[in-house]
């Protein structure tokens, strides 16, 4: 089942002679559960296309289908909900709130959306992030690594449709971004997640379902080529 539909989007911004097609006509879809990858260049437009796909950004034409919901189509107000129920969000520099503890920054979403923590869930979810020790620690007090593991550790709680990361390791050294990706891997693969990351690391990709290649603002579709091993 495609639990994302992304239908001829296109982002152009400014306008004139300034304007850039940052996006042009991008179509594809993710099934649920699957774990696709997004490379290419700098400046290729990977994250003017996740930003529009999670309703960051709007995009200036096309449409984006999260389980057979157009995003675009509600008001702005049901979107932000929407957003913050079905849709986490990993980021390269983390953004966690500096005020809070690790097992505070987890539940976070949650405590915005009203809802109580389920604390086995949390329990389980800092067990497998291995962050158990050390939920009560503040991100000043957490190692790089750790602090993205508790953001995923976010993004994770409310069971989201879809998981956004944009160079979830790009603040990373190598050992730590192994880490995080095989964490990603394995909330796809335990808890079905479907996640969709961007990587500038071509050897993070092989844990990857599929590939997507992003190249002056247009999707190619590279397929599983690297991932026989993992099926
Ligand atoms: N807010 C913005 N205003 C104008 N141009 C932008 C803006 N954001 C991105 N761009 C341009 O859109 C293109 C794609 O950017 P981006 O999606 O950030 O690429 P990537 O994430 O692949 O490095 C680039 O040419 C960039 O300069
Ligand atoms: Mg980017």
């Amino acid at each position: 089942m495609d639990i994302l539909k992304v239908e001829h989007l296109t982002k152009i911004y400014g306008s004139g002679e300034n304007a850039v097609k940052a996006l042009d006509d991008v179509s594809f879809t993710v099934s649920r559960g699957e774990f696709a990858a997004i490379v290419g260049e700098s400046g290729s437009g990977k994250s003017t296309l996740l930003n529009c796909i999670g309703a960051l950004d709007q995009p200036s034409g096309g449409k984006v289908y999260l389980n057979n919901t157009d995003i675009f189509a509600m008001s702005e107000k049901k979107r932000t909900i929407f957003r913050r129920r079905n849709i986490g969000f990993v980021f390269q520099s983390f953004h966690l709130v500096p005020e809070l503890t690790v097992e505070q920054n987890i539940i976070f979403p949650l405590l915005l959306d009203y809802q109580k923590p389920d604390q086995a869930a949390v329990d389980e979810i800092l067990d497998v992030l291995g962050l158990t020790k050390r939920r009560h620690h503040l991100p000043g007090q957490l190692s790089g690594g750790q602090q993205q593991r508790t953001a995923i550790g976010r993004a994770l709680i409310t069971r989201p449709m879809l998981i956004l990361a944009d160079e979830p390791t790009g603040n990373l050294d190598s050992q730590n971004s192994r880490d995080v990706v095989e964490l990603l891997t394995t909330a796809s693969r335990k808890y079905h997640q479907t996640i969709l990351m961007i990587t500038h690391n071509i050897n993070l990709t092989s844990a990857a379902d599929r590939v997507l290649r992003v190249s002056d603002g247009r999707l190619t579709d590279l397929g599983g080529t690297c991932n026989e091993k993992l099926s």
